[in-house]
This record gives structure tokens, C-alpha cells and sequence, in this order.
């Protein structure tokens, strides 16, 4: 009944010892062991919590049962050809959901209110102009209507955004158009002047936010040109397109909060883009206390006989 820590992230909160006390806490008079501390056995362990594991890690455990994924995204482990054919069980979780939609929720108001020209109006002492349209005038799209991006939707679309969502099904959400599938991608982006980029990082999506999907955004909008959020994973972007058409205008700014390469090298040029905001992978971070709770939750249904929640379905890659 071990419980394995398996976890490589950078922050506060990406090291073992946080989720250690907490899972130590939820589970007394287990073992709850770091790979990084010696001595133990390895087979020992039935379970693992895992963040970016080093790929063949996991292989090297006989008797797991389940990996606990202790974020949303599974495409940094489905990328490890060793991994074990277990249960790959991936984040659904109240705390982490409601932090995609506060950042989402907060890019968007900041592009629609055009808040970085009024602080650059500022910094120059000027009282700038206040022409400001109503949400209503506002056409979001998030591109994947998952658990977080429908929770997005849902509260954008109640502060009065024109909202709608592409995904591979059809949904159902108050107040939010549903497109979906490929044949339906073009009339989404057609009227979409925010898009809000939450798909996962598949084969499918790879590379999906280049300058062809780009072109395609609505010419129509209030905001000088289309405006990209993305918080869903670096690889969803083609970052020299993003570059140049912020630079030709088939973009008119964006926020990213995901990147090829994290930490962002030093010598990027989004870092000082005018058009840019740059933010630390921190849309939803996974907090130690919240996730640690939501996976003893899962074991205890295990150990009940229940079915796991949230099993990743590799064949699709989420
Ligand atoms: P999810 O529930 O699995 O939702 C994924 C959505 O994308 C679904 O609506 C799915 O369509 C759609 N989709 C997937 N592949 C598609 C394709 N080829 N064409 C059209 N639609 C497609 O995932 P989630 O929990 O919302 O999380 C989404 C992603 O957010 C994660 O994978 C992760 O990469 C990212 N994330 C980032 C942060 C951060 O801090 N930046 C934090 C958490 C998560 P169907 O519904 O039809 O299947
Ligand atoms: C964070 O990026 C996650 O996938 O939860």
C-alpha cells in the first residue's frame, strides 16, 4: 500500500516534501517514500505520484497498480515508451479548475480593456482615450471544451463575453456556441477576436497554433487585430509564427503562459515583446494540499473496489 513520489517541476510547491507532509497526513501509517531517497525497496511501492518522471523510472517499479498524475496534462508522461500499461489516473479538480478560469478570465478582461496600453498611457503621464466597448462586443473562443475550458466558458460567457468553444464532441453549456470537429474549426475561428488556447498536447494538436490557424481569426473584431491566449501546453505553438505575425499584424498581441522550452531561455524575444505577456507556466498550478486530497480520494475508491475517475484514454493522448 506504498505510496511512490516521483516529482521534477520547478517552483515552491514541484518538490517531494510539500506533497510528502500532506500525503503523510492523509495517509498515516503508510509509507510514502521519494524517489530521490535511497534504500528503499522497490517493490514496495503500489502506487505512484508523479510529475515529469525521468522516462524509464517508472518501469523500474514492478508492483505498481495505478499512477497518479498530479496535473491535468499527461503529455510529458505518455512521451515515455517504457511506461507501464497501468492506470494512468490525470487531475479533475475544483482548486485547479477555478485557477484556469481566474487566468483566463483575467487575460481576456486585460485585452478586451486594453489594460497594457493604459499602463504604457500611464507611464507617459497621459490621460488616455476611453473609448471602451460592452463585453457583448467581445467574440472568445476557447479552442478545447474540456474540464477547464468549459468552466471558462461558463464564466466568461456570464460576464457578458460572446463566447464559443471548439472540442472533438459537441457540448452543451449555457450560453456557449459548441463547434466541433475539424470541419467546424474554421467557422469558430472565423468569429473569434480572444482565442483561449486549452487543448491537450497530442499528436493530433501539436503545432496547431501556427500562422494557417492564425489567418484564419476574424478581421472584424473591436481590438486592432486577434488576440492568442494559450495556457495549454508549449507545443500546442509554433513560436516563430507567433513572432511574426505579432510582427505583421495577423495578430495583435498575446498572452502565454506555455512554452517549447520551460524554463524560457533568457534569450527569448518574447520576453521583452511589446505585444507579449509572459507568465511562469502558473495558470493552474497543482497546490500539494488540494491534488494530495483528490488522489487519496482515488485510492480509497481503489481499495473500496470503485472504478478510478479521470483514466486517461491513451489512444486519444488525454
Ligand atoms: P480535458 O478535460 O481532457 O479536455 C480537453 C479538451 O480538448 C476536450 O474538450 C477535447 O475534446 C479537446 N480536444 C482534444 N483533442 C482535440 C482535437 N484533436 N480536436 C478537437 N478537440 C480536441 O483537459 P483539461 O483538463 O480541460 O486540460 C486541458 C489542458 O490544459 C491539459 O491537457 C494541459 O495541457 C493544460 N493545462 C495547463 C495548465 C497550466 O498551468 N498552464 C494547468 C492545467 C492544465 P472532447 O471533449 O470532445 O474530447
Ligand atoms: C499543468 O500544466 C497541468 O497539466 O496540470
Amino acid at each position: 500500500m506504498s505510496l511512490l513520489l516521483v516529482i521534477n517541476g520547478t517552483g515552491d510547491n514541484w518538490g517531494p516534501e510539500p506533497w510528502r507532509r500532506r500525503f503523510s497526513e492523509r495517509l498515516p501509517g503508510r509509507l510514502i517514500a521519494s524517489s530521490t531517497d535511497s534504500g528503499h525497496d522497490r517493490a514496495a511501492f503500489r502506487y505512484a505520484a508523479v510529475w515529469k518522471p525521468e522516462p524509464g523510472l517508472l518501469a523500474g517499479y514492478p508492483k505498481l497498480e495505478v499512477i497518479f498524475n498530479l496535473g491535468a496534462g499527461v503529455d510529458a508522461l505518455l512521451k515515455d515508451a517504457t511506461l507501464p500499461g497501468l492506470p494512468l489516473v490525470r487531475v479533475v479538480d475544483t482548486d485547479l479548475t477555478k485557477r484556469m478560469t481566474e487566468y483566463v478570465v483575467l487575460h481576456c478582461l486585460m485585452h478586451h480593456r486594453r489594460q497594457r496600453m493604459l499602463d504604457a498611457a500611464q507611464s507617459r503621464g497621459e490621460w488616455a482615450a476611453k473609448d471602451q466597448w460592452a463585453s457583448s462586443a467581445m467574440r472568445v473562443g476557447i479552442l478545447g471544451m474540456g474540464e477547464l475550458g468549459c468552466d471558462a466558458a461558463e464564466v466568461l460567457s456570464r460576464i457578458g463575453f460572446d463566447v464559443a468553444g471548439w472540442s472533438r464532441t459537441r457540448k452543451s453549456v449555457p450560453g456557449v456556441r459548441s463547434y466541433a470537429g475539424s470541419e467546424e474549426l474554421d467557422a469558430f475561428l472565423g468569429r473569434t477576436d480572444i482565442l483561449v488556447a486549452l487543448v491537450p498536447l497530442t499528436p493530433e494538436t501539436d503545432g496547431i497554433l501556427n500562422r494557417s490557424l492564425f489567418e484564419r481569426l476574424a478581421r472584424d473584431g473591436r481590438l486592432e487585430a486577434p488576440v492568442l491566449i494559450n495556457a495549454g501546453r508549449g507545443g500546442l505553438q509554433v513560436e516563430a509564427d507567433i513572432l511574426s505575425c505579432l510582427d505583421d499584424g495577423t495578430l495583435g498581441a498575446a498572452t502565454l503562459d506555455v512554452f517549447r522550452t520551460e524554463p524560457l531561455p533568457a534569450d527569448s524575444p518574447f520576453w521583452r515583446h511589446p505585444k507579449v505577456t509572459v507568465t511562469p507556466h502558473n495558470a493552474a498550478d497543482s497546490d500539494a494540499e488540494a491534488i494530495s486530497d483528490y488522489v487519496v480520494r482515488q485510492i480509497e475508491r481503489f481499495e473500496r473496489g470503485e472504478s478510478l475517475q479521470n483514466v486517461v484514454d491513451r489512444s486519444r493522448g488525454y
